[in-house]
């Protein structure tokens, strides 16, 4: 057997035995923020004080500084600060700083509102839940200007 060949291949075995480790961990650590999110039941958010803003869909975050439903900016932060911390910030992080395994969801631009709010809605199969059942519209908008709030 050559040498210098023998440590080139236990390094690459090492590697995949590294690689395949890590997936492994990573699957499990999914599976466990799954899991997690079963126990969690989601919180009901009181949007006393805010607008009903009905069913339809808007696409457009309301209570942005322009918007229609502006003047209701700051109550909209406080009850988004609630609804999210009870509903969002298990998997995306306090104060929406996310650890990196769920989008941050910061980095979110004015235009993405109707990204937003159907992602809210609908969920995804990779890990986001739909809250459809759970959160009316005018409970997920306040939950949008409460991340607007604390993003840069
Ligand atoms: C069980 C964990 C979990 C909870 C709870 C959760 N999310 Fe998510 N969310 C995820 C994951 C995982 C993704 C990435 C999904 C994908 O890429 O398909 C995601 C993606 C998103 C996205 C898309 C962001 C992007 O940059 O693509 C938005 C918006 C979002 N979540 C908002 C929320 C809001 C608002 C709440 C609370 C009402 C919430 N999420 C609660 C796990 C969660």
């Amino acid at each position: 057997m050559n040498p210098t060949t023998t440590p080139a291949v236990s390094l690459t075995a090492f590697v995949r035995r590294t690689a395949v480790a890590s997936l492994l961990g990573l699957s499990l650590g999914a599976a466990s923020v799954a899991l997690g999110h079963g126990d969690v039941t989601p919180q009901e958010v009181d949007t006393q004080g805010l607008p009903d803003l009905g069913e339809a869909p808007l696409m457009e975050n309301p209570f942005r500084p322009g918007n229609q439903h502006a003047e209701e900016h700051d109550t909209a932060v406080a009850v988004g600060e609630r609804g999210y911390a009870g509903n969002c910030a298990v998997c995306h992080g306090i104060q929406a700083k996310s650890g990196g395994l769920t989008p941050d969801l910061r980095e979110l631009e004015e235009w993405d509102d109707e990204y937003f709010i159907q992602r809210v809605l609908n969920g995804t199969e990779r890990g986001m839940p739909s809250f459809k059942a759970n959160l009316d519209q005018t409970a997920i908008w306040a939950i949008k200007t409460y991340i607007e709030s604390v993003s840069p």
